[in-house]
């Protein structure tokens, strides 16, 4: 059984998860609006694996038997400047929801709850990746800068992500 304060960490992870997967969709139109497919394809894709995130805790708290509570989501931006302050303002938003993660893991910490800290060690390891994959994006649109051909290959990169197999299954 959960703590009511454990209850509303996870509720509120739920919210980062889903207001995260808002904004990816949000970074995906804006890449449709300037016709940079291969970022919006990518985009997409990470918006897909914020929903699973969410699932995997909606789960994890009816497991143990506790209760899922929505809360409403913000609209995200729409429009940044450039495709790299897109790439950025995910990877502030990736920086900041690893913060929540290890505030959820300090919270299983002090109440001694064994089960939710052994859950949360795969948000744990996802966001190390999250975080290297955006910034690694980051750094190579700052490198092209301006240049069209350069953006255009890294939009032709980009296009290539596949799903994660757990994302694939849940599509059918
Ligand atoms: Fe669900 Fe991008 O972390």
């Amino acid at each position: 059984m959960l703590s009511p304060p454990m209850q509303d960490a996870l509720n509120r992870q739920i919210h980062v998860e889903l207001a995260s997967a808002n904004e990816y969709l949000s970074l995906s139109a804006f890449f449709e609006r300037i016709n940079m497919k291969g970022c919006a394809h990518w985009m997409r894709i990470q918006h897909d694996e914020e929903v699973a995130h969410a699932m995997k805790i909606f789960d994890y708290i009816h497991d143990r038997d506790g209760d899922v509570t929505m809360q409403a989501i913000d609209a995200p931006e729409t429009m940044w400047g450039s495709p790299q302050e897109a790439f950025a303002a995910a990877l502030a938003s990736e920086r900041n929801n690893s913060k929540q993660i290890g505030k959820l893991v300090e919270l299983a910490t002090a109440e001694s709850d064994h089960s939710t800290h052994a859950f949360m060690q795969w948000f744990v390891n996802e966001q190390v990746e999250e975080e290297a994959t955006a910034k690694e994006i980051v750094d190579k649109l700052s490198f092209v800068g301006d240049d069209r051909t350069g953006q255009f290959m890294i939009d032709q990169e980009l296009g290539q992500r596949t799903p994660p197999p757990e994302i694939d299954a849940e599509q059918g």
